[in-house]
């Protein structure tokens, strides 16, 4: 299984901190934000990765990671994001990186509490098709900023909905995907959404309505620090607490 870090983006949910760098590039407690992504990967046991990332910032990157071998990445590749179209289009980038094989993306402004190793072990036992993973979220103003999972009495996702007005149920769709080789055709389907961009909800929403759709509902901490100001801070007491990526 192949990873993909998206790191691009305008991060304008940060201004004016992000006028000045990439947002992956910013703290988190001790280390860069990319650097609790990159963790997170190699923990699962994923040590070929390509980074994505755009605007001014790119070689920062190559700066920090280097060649991956001092973060345990056997190979790190680079892709650069010519303007910030969407997750989709970002992680259409790396399709002749990750060629047949399946693929775990996972945004780069997403920190976990605990290891992501158990969602890639039950993918990589999942024959086909795709895999999220749900946060439960207590206030609905949180999950306004986020995809939201419409879900049936049976637990079954019946579709998912970005950036609810009103969020259908009490969970978010974090930002860790799981796919198998077919996303990119899937990819290749999409049209711009009303805000310009290739909608990664767009590409979930095919696999729910194929049934091919699975997913975990996450027990330990999540975090989107790019989401907000606030939410940037509630990430960084939680890592200098608890730490992060913890072994299962
Ligand atoms: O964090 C989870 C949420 O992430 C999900 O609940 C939403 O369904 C999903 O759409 C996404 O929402 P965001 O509003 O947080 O997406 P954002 O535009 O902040 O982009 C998330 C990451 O993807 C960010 O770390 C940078 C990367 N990105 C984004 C865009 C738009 C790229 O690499 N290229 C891009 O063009």
């Amino acid at each position: 299984m192949k990873g993909v870090l998206l790191a691009g983006g305008t991060g304008s949910r940060l201004y004016p901190l992000t006028r000045i760098t990439n947002k992956h590039l910013l703290p988190i407690y001790d280390r860069p934000m990319i650097a609790y992504a990159v963790e997170a990967l190699v923990g699962a046991g994923i040590s070929e990765i390509m980074v994505v990332t755009g605007g001014t910032h790119a070689g920062e990157f190559l700066r920090l990671l280097s060649n991956g071998e001092d973060h345990g990445v056997d190979r790190l590749l680079y892709a650069y994001q010519d303007r910030p179209g969407g997750i989709a289009e970002a992680l259409g980038l790396a399709e002749r990186f990750v060629g047949d094989d399946d693929v775990l993306v996972l945004l780069a402004d997403n920190v976990f509490g605990s290891s992501i190793r158990p969602t890639v072990e039950r993918f990589a036992a999942q024959a086909k098709g795709a895999r999220l993973v749900l946060a439960p979220v207590a206030e609905p103003e949180h999950l306004r900023h986020l995809g939201v999972p419409d879900l049936a009495p049976d637990g079954r996702i019946l579709r998912i909905v970005e950036k609810p007005e009103h969020p259908p149920s009490p969970y978010c769709v974090t930002g860790l995907y799981c796919y198998d080789p077919s996303v990119f055709s899937v990819i290749a389907t999409l049209e711009p959404s009303a805000r310009g961009e290739l909608e990664i909800t767009d590409v979930n929403n095919h696999y729910v309505a194929v049934g091919e759709m699975s997913y975990d509902v996450l027990e330990g901490f999540w975090g989107d620090a790019g989401e907000s100001i606030d939410a940037y801070y509630a990430v960084n007491d939680h890592v200098r607490r608890h730490g992060a990526n913890r072994p299962a």
